[in-house]
């Protein structure tokens, strides 16, 4: 199920992104920045439960989030969001799927994995900003299920229609929060109009 998250802010930010002579320290600094508003806006959805509290004037009843929280970036370029979504849920643990894409097959190489114990009764938050043929952020989710996780969101910064019908198809059941869905991809597999190589972007590698 594809959420597209209509935000003026959001959207201003993001073209910032999309362009080509933004530098690297500027892209890095927006990209934490969507991180926070987009994680804000997946935690409309979040479950509260209320406890009992005592402020300076008297006992009451009070909400807090009743689940508990693991942030699992995709890396490389996941890892540019993960300080944005920490703003956010500063008590979520966080995860790390390493995963990186075949210049000539755009299959995605799994070269590391780090996760938490006890996954399975977490909601867990895998941040990736680009979908574009869906291989990486669906081999990540498939990871993550077959380590027990049973409560995914998945939260790109851009889209591409072939990516959300990938994920739609392998993992129906997982909501995917984006910024914006993009036209296609191109014949390297690049999302049009995009924003170009995340992570050499934000890790200034071009
Ligand atoms: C990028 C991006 C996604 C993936 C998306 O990572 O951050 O993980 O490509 O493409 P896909 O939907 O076709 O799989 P990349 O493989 O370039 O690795 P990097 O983050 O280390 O640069
Ligand atoms: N990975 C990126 O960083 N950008 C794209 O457009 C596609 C995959």
């Amino acid at each position: 199920m594809i959420n597209e998250i209509f935000n003026p802010i959001l959207k201003d930010r993001l073209t910032l992104l999309r362009r080509k002579e933004t530098p690297s320290k500027i892209f890095r600094q927006t990209v934490e920045e969507i991180a926070t508003f987009m994680t804000y806006e997946v935690a409309k959805n979040f479950k509260l439960k209320e406890i009992e509290i005592e402020t300076p004037i008297k006992k009451c009843k009070a909400k807090v989030l009743a689940e508990e929280f693991v942030i699992v970036p995709i890396l490389r370029a996941g890892l540019g969001m993960v300080s944005g979504a920490l703003k956010v849920l500063p008590n979520a643990a966080v995860g790390f799927i390493g995963l990186v894409r075949d210049e000539t097959t755009h299959q995605p190489i799994e070269y590391y994995k780090k996760l938490p114990p006890n996954i399975s009764g977490k909601k867990i938050i895998v941040i990736d900003p680009m979908l574009a043929t869906g291989g990486s952020s669906s081999a990540a989710l498939q990871m993550l299920k077959n380590d027990g996780a049973k409560d995914i969101v998945f939260v790109c910064i851009i889209s591409a229609p072939e990516g959300i019908k990938k994920i739609s198809e392998d993992h129906p059941e997982i909501p995917i929060y984006t910024a914006a869905i993009d036209e296609r991809l191109n014949e390297n597999a690049y999302i049009v109009p995009g924003l170009g190589d995340a992570g050499d972007r934000i890790f200034d590698t071009l």
